[in-house]
Formats: structure tokens, C-alpha cells, sequence
């Protein structure tokens, strides 16, 4: 968001609350659509993600003991994803801002944000044990789900949309060349399981686990044990190696509308939650604040705010197909605790029409890669 008014001519401060060892550090999703890497490109912070990204044709999609690839080129008119780590991106952007000597301030506090009702919205935080006030134009809520902004807007403006899933995902990242070319999403009895990768020598891997899952419960063998059970197939070995990171996520759908109060806009997961199925986390922000830039921009420019005010009407159409695709994935390839036999024929039965049609798998494809005109 930064970089992009930057590009404009248009001045920010960056607030952080946590270090910038952490954010580099913390592990995230690694899937970028074209439409990310286009972005990224544009705004002059692609040059590592063009070296080390790994640029992918298909997935895998695995049941009943058989993989069945999806080829997005040929599906899509020529679209294609990328791998590169979330906070690969992170470090970048932080680096295209170092650059710029304009404000990024690292483990800030006490963040406050008031009079976005009025044309002068005010941010007071704690910097180095000082109290600071900002008065600014705009201020643009991308402090994630936990973060200050959402829950400021006044009761009554927003609405939410919410859902939980039954399950969680245990993600490791371990020092092993992956041990396929590209990532494998497993439905197996036991639940899902997904191979993917960060490099020619990282392999991460998730396991469908209880949403209360405790990691005691998993030392490095049985993680092993069940990846190779749930992802195994005839010929076909898994690659071990030492475990660098191990995690539990949990899975949950959650919209807010309008993504907007005044001249507080919200983007990314400050007004979304996918579950990690399908990676649109990060390629949701990105779309986000790739319109509000534009609306701010337009603002600054001729006191256009046609822009502005759509913005959360243009923002959440895409929110939605990204919500939609990232359930039916989660719903199609995970096991439901208490879910009976006709749930798995349901389930086989989609995944055998998404790997033997070409229209269903085109629809995958096209969702998977990112929709160009949403
Ligand atoms: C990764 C995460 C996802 O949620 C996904 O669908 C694919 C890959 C990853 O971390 O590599």
C-alpha cells in the first residue's frame, strides 16, 4: 500500500507493531497468481521473485490412489502461479521502503485511530516510549484480523460473515528437496494433506488435524508417518529432512461489509479471513490495496472520489469468489468429523468431475491463478 501512493507522489507512515525480525521471519502461504507478480513487478519489487520464485504449470490433485494434474497454461489462455514465500514478499516491501527514507516504524503501541468519521482522521501510538499523534487524510486499515482498525468502526456499521471449519492444518517446514515438482493436494481417509515447497531445498507440508490439536501430539516421526500415508503412492517416495518450523493453523471464512467507515478503508485481512486452501490470503490484500491506491491517487488528484466510494463494492466481489472458491476447495479435499458416507461419495464424485472434465477443471484453474476481471 505503501509503495503504491509512494509511486504516486503520495506520502504515508507505515505502522508495525511487532519487530521486523518477526515479520520477516513468520511463516506464511507461498502461492502468488499472476495478477500478484504482475503487481509486484510494476511497482519495482520483483527482481528477487523473478529470481527464486518458482513459476508453476499445475497442481496435483490426488484421491482414491491416483494424481490427476490440473495444467493451468492451457486452461487459462497462458496463466500460471507462482511460489515464493509470504514473507519473502514481506522482506522485499520492506526493503522497496527502506529505500524510499519515508516512515516504517517497527514495534509501535497503543495504536489508536480516531476522527475517520470527519475529514481529519487522527492515529496516535507509542514509539520508543514516546506518545505520537498523526493527522493524516486517509488511513487504511491493513493490520491484519487482530488488528485496531476493525474493531474502532462504531457498532452497527459493519456486518460479519463468519464461518468455522471442524479442522486445522499442522504445516511444517523442513530442509528436504520436495519430492515433486509441483504441489499435491491429497483427500485421503485419514484427512488432507498437501505437498508444497519454497525452494529446490525446503519442502513444506500440511496435515488435515483436530482444530485443537496440540503439537506435543506430533513429534517429527509421526508427522512423517502420516504425510507419507496420506500423500503415498506406488513408486513413489517422500523426501525427509530435519524439521525447520512446525505450526497449527485453523481454518475459518470471515467478511466484514462495508469494508469501509469514513476515511477508514479496511483491505486484507482486516476485512477477510479464507481458509488456507487455494493460498488467496495475500493475493486478496494485494487486489485490495491495488483499488484503494487507485481511489486514494484519483482522490489526491482531481478530488475524484468516484473511486473511493466503490471501493468496497469493487473490492468485495472479488472477496466473495475468493471466499467461495477457497470453501469449496476446503470442503471438496478435507474429511468432516462426523460426516457420514454419502459426504465422501460427494466428495469423490466432485473431484472425479474437476479431474475428468475439462470445463470443471477450467473453472479450478481459472480460480486457482486468479480471476483477471473480478
Ligand atoms: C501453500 C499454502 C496453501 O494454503 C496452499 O493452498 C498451497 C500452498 C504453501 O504454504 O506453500
Amino acid at each position: 500500500m505503501a509503495q503504491l501512493l509512494h509511486l504516486e507522489g503520495i506520502d504515508s507512515v507505515v505502522l508495525e507493531d511487532r519487530s521486523r525480525e518477526y515479520v520477516e521471519q513468520r511463516i506464511r502461504a507461498g502461492v502468488l497468481e499472476q495478477g500478484t507478480v504482475d503487481l509486484l513487478n510494476e511497482i519495482g519489487v520483483g527482481e528477487r521473485l523473478r529470481r527464486e520464485g518458482l513459476v508453476h504449470d499445475g497442481i496435483e490433485l490426488q484421491f482414491a490412489g491416483k494424481r490427476h494434474r490440473i495444467d493451468f497454461p492451457s486452461l487459462t489462455g497462458g496463466r500460471r502461479i507462482t511460489v515464493y514465500g509470504q514473507q519473502e514478499v514481506v522482506k522485499d516491501l520492506i526493503t522497496a521502503r527502506l529505500e524510499t527514507s519515508r516512515p516504517l516504524h517497527f514495534e509501535v503501541s497503543d495504536v489508536e485511530v480516531n476522527g475517520f468519521e470527519s475529514e481529519s482522521p487522527v492515529v496516535r501510538f507509542r514509539r520508543e516510549r514516546e506518545d505520537v499523534e498523526l493527522r493524516c487524510d486517509f488511513i487504511a486499515g491493513c493490520d491484519g484480523f487482530h488488528g485496531v482498525c476493525r474493531d474502532s468502526i462504531p457498532a452497527g456499521v459493519l456486518r460479519a460473515f463468519e464461518r468455522e471449519y471442524p479442522f486445522a492444518w499442522l504445516g511444517i517446514l523442513a530442509a528436504a528437496p520436495p519430492s515433486n515438482e509441483e504441489l499435491i493436494y491429497a483427500y485421503h481417509e485419514h484427512g488432507f494433506a498437501l505437498h508444497s515447497m519454497r525452494s529446490p531445498t525446503i519442502t513444506r507440508l500440511y496435515l488435515q488435524v483436530r482444530p485443537d490439536e496440540e503439537l506435543a501430539e506430533w513429534p517429527d516421526e509421526r508427522i512423517w508417518n502420516e504425510l507419507e500415508l496420506r500423500l503415498g503412492l506406488e513408486g513413489w517416495t517422500l523426501n525427509t529432512g530435519e524439521v525447520l518450523e512446525k505450526g497449527v493453523t485453523g481454518m475459518r471464512s470471515f467478511v466484514v461489509e462495508p469494508m469501509q467507515c469514513g476515511r477508514l478503508f479496511l483491505a486484507g485481512d482486516a476485512a477477510h479471513i479464507v481458509p488456507a486452501t487455494g493460498a488467496k490470503g495475500l493475493n486478496l490484500a494485494v487486489a485490495d490495496v491495488r483499488l484503494l491506491a487507485s481511489g486514494i491517487a484519483a482522490w489526491y488528484r482531481n478530488g475524484d472520489v468516484s473511486l473511493l466510494e466503490r471501493y468496497s463494492s469493487d473490492a468485495l466481489r472479488r472477496v466473495w469468489r475468493a471466499e467461495h472458491f477457497s470453501w469449496f476447495m476446503t470442503s471438496m479435499l478435507h474429511r468432516l468429523e462426523g460426516g457420514d458416507e454419502f459426504d465422501v461419495k460427494l466428495q469423490l464424485a466432485q473431484l472425479a468431475y474437476v479431474c475428468s472434465s475439462e470445463k470443471a477443471a477450467a473453472s479450478l484453474a481459472e480460480n486457482y491463478v486468479g480471476l483477471e476481471h473480478v
